[in-house]
């Protein structure tokens, strides 16, 4: 079934779902509950009941420029690569701090001080991506990050998320939980 943009999307953490949960662990603030297997539904399918649920949806860039959109086009694969069979769900909740910026200032130091464009462009196309939002949903964070990848690219994400964690946006981080999926 085609899902019109923008896509709603629901995680649960429970017994039922494509990926077996082999670590839940809290990088910053509270850490959710554990459970064994987690679904991702898009769309407007009845979700399974569960531990924990998580919504956002897709949504338009904030960021990017013409350029970095026409490179990240080039270079994305699709989820759902039969290899890939190693995804991380990274819930992220930003500060206040964060919200009460320009979005001049944010670009500033997403991209020009903290390189999270052109730094996350060098892991395609081996790290297949989607961006959740859910600030405005009244949920306990800002963004559902979802990532998938092969068994033989696990090191490299890694890396990326390590220096990533290093880097300037990082400081605005309050609440990030890092949900490591096998399938
Ligand atoms: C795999 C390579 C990656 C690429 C190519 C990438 C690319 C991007 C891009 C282009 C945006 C901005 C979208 C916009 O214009 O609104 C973004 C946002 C974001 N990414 Fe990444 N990313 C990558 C990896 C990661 C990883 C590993 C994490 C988490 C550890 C992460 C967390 C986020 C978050 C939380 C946002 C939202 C930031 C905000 O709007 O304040 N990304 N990413």
């Amino acid at each position: 079934v085609m899902v019109v943009p923008p896509i709603p999307v629901i995680f649960v953490g429970g017994v039922t779902g494509e990926w077996r949960i082999e670590r839940i662990a809290p990088v910053r603030g509270e850490s959710l509950p554990s459970a064994a297997r987690l679904a991702r539904i898009e769309g407007t399918s009845p979700p399974p009941s569960g531990v924990w649920t998580l919504r956002g949806t897709t949504s338009n860039e904030r960021y990017v420029t013409r350029a970095e959109k026409e490179a990240l086009r080039a270079a994305q694969p699709v989820l759902g690569r039969s290899e890939s069979t190693r995804a991380a769900l990274i819930p992220v909740r930003k500060s206040a701090a964060w919200w009460e910026l320009a979005q001049d200032e944010r670009r500033q130091i997403l991209e020009e001080r903290s390189r999270h464009v052109s730094l996350g462009l060098r892991y395609l196309p081996a790290i297949a991506r989607r961006l959740y939002h859910c600030r405005d949903m009244g949920e306990p964070f800002d963004f559902l990050t979802w990532f998938e990848y092969a068994e033989d690219d696990a090191k490299r994400f890694e890396e990326l998320v390590a220096e990533l964690r290093r880097s300037p946006e990082w400081e605005f981080v309050e609440r990030e939980v890092d949900v490591r999926l096998a399938r």
